[in-house]
């Protein structure tokens, strides 16, 4: 007999050497590796090749996976074509999905999907995404797009690209923690839908559209850019008290709250919070991070009990405005880092697969007439 889990709430779905969460302690660990060792002292290459490959790398290992993400960061001029006639209205999530889905079309054998022909394709979709980002946030501002340096790392030639200049290293680096804090997290949303597209020996250009489809909502990877929204509107830290209270009293959900397994603070937060408020030194910005802790504290105070802590999104929102993203490149941010993540459970997911095909537990009538057209009501 078995049980309906709404949400698939406490099922195990899928076994993973990647992502390891301890929702009451707030422990996450990447191949077993502490995260807030990994965003002290790794980069996001690096952390993407330990959850590959669920080992870090050589020195040679390391540089040779660089050298390689690095060829792969060029995107083709029919690509640009295509960017240059979206709307410059378009919601950059939207247009990421689009693109990803699309990088298909210049591939010679887009549905190949044994596991060396789907990491060839994950490295090569990682190495464009953030050109693509860039290109179409260039393009919507009546600028030429800027061709990625294969000098640069991940992080630093994203930033280059977006802004025409070399970033400094602290913005580098503080993008490249924020890189890797989201690459992985287990069976979220998002990387449940690619592992379910993918267990269809569909291809992965189609798994990773699904995925980056999941990644938007606002109860999802969406939360960071609703988490920016929310302290906009908040005129001073006079008014969060208030705000936040008129929120609860309303059972509105606060953007970058709560989390299905996190009943502790989310240690990505921790790691981000840190970041938020030095970046926020840094550029100005101290009211933005104290109207966030001054959040952080009521709901505490009001729904803490619950287990209702921020999450990964409710501090990545100032580090990304620090850093001087618009707001609408928040998400694309998560989902940039998120293809790491995704890719190594796509390629999880094909060295064992098994179809996912759970029950729907029917519960309308049964024996019922049919009735002519004409003799209906
Ligand atoms: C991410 O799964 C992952 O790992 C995701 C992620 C990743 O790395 O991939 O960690 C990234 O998606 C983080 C979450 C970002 N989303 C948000 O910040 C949106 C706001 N959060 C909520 O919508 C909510 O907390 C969820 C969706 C994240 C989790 O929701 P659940 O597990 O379905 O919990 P629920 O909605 O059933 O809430 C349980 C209770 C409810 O109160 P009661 O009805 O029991 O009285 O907690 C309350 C909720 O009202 N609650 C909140 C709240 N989140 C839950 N109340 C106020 N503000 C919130 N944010």
């Amino acid at each position: 007999m078995s049980t309906y889990a709404k949400g698939l709430e406490g099922v195990v779905a899928a076994e993973t050497q990647m992502s390891w969460i301890d929702g009451v302690n707030g422990v996450l660990e990447y191949v077993g590796i502490n995260i807030d060792a990994l965003a002290q002292n790794s980069t996001f290459e690096e952390t993407v090749y330990l959850l590959w490959n669920k080992k870090l790398p050589t020195r040679a290992e390391l540089d040779a996976f660089t050298k390689e993400l690095r060829q792969h960061y060029s995107i083709s001029a029919g690509i640009v074509e295509s960017i240059r006639k979206i709307p410059k209205t378009a919601e950059p999530m939207h247009v990421l999905r689009t693109l990803i889905s699309e990088l298909a079309f210049y591939d010679a054998d887009p549905n190949a999907n044994d596991v060396a022909s789907a990491r060839k394709k994950a490295i090569n979709i990682l190495g464009q995404a953030p050109t693509l980002v860039a290109a179409y946030d260039r393009i919507r501002r009546g600028l030429d797009p800027i061709a990625p340096n294969t000098e640069f790392g991940f992080s630093q030639n994203f930033l280059y690209m977006l802004n025409g200049e070399k970033p400094t290293d602290t913005m580098a680096r503080a993008f490249d923690i924020c890189m890797i804090t989201h690459a992985d997290h287990g069976l979220n949303n998002s990387t449940f839908a690619a592992r379910v597209v993918i267990s269809t020996l569909s291809d992965v250009y189609s798994a990773l559209t699904a995925a980056v489809g999941s990644l938007r909502g606002p109860l999802h990877g969406g939360a960071n850019e609703g988490v920016m929204k929310m302290l906009n509107e908040i005129p001073s830290i006079d008014d969060v008290e208030k705000y936040v209270m008129d929120k609860l009293a309303t059972k509105s959900k606060i953007m970058g709250f709560g989390h299905r397994v996190y009943k502790a603070k989310d240690p990505r937060a921790n790691e981000l919070q840190k970041l938020a408020q030095q970046l926020a030194k840094d550029t100005g910005n101290e009211a933005l991070f104290e109207k966030s802790k001054k959040i952080e504290e009521i709901m505490a105070r009001e729904v803490g009990a619950k287990g209702i802590y921020p999450n990964v999104d409710f501090y990545s929102a100032t580090t990304y405005h620090c850093i001087g993203l618009k707001l609408d490149l928040f998400t694309p941010m998560f989902a940039m880092s998120r293809l790491g993540g995704w890719s190594g459970h796509i390629i999880e997911q094909l060295s064992d697969n098994r179809l996912f095909r759970p029950k729907a537990e029917f519960v309308g009538e049964h024996n019922v007439p049919y009735v002519a057209i004409n003799d209906r009501k």
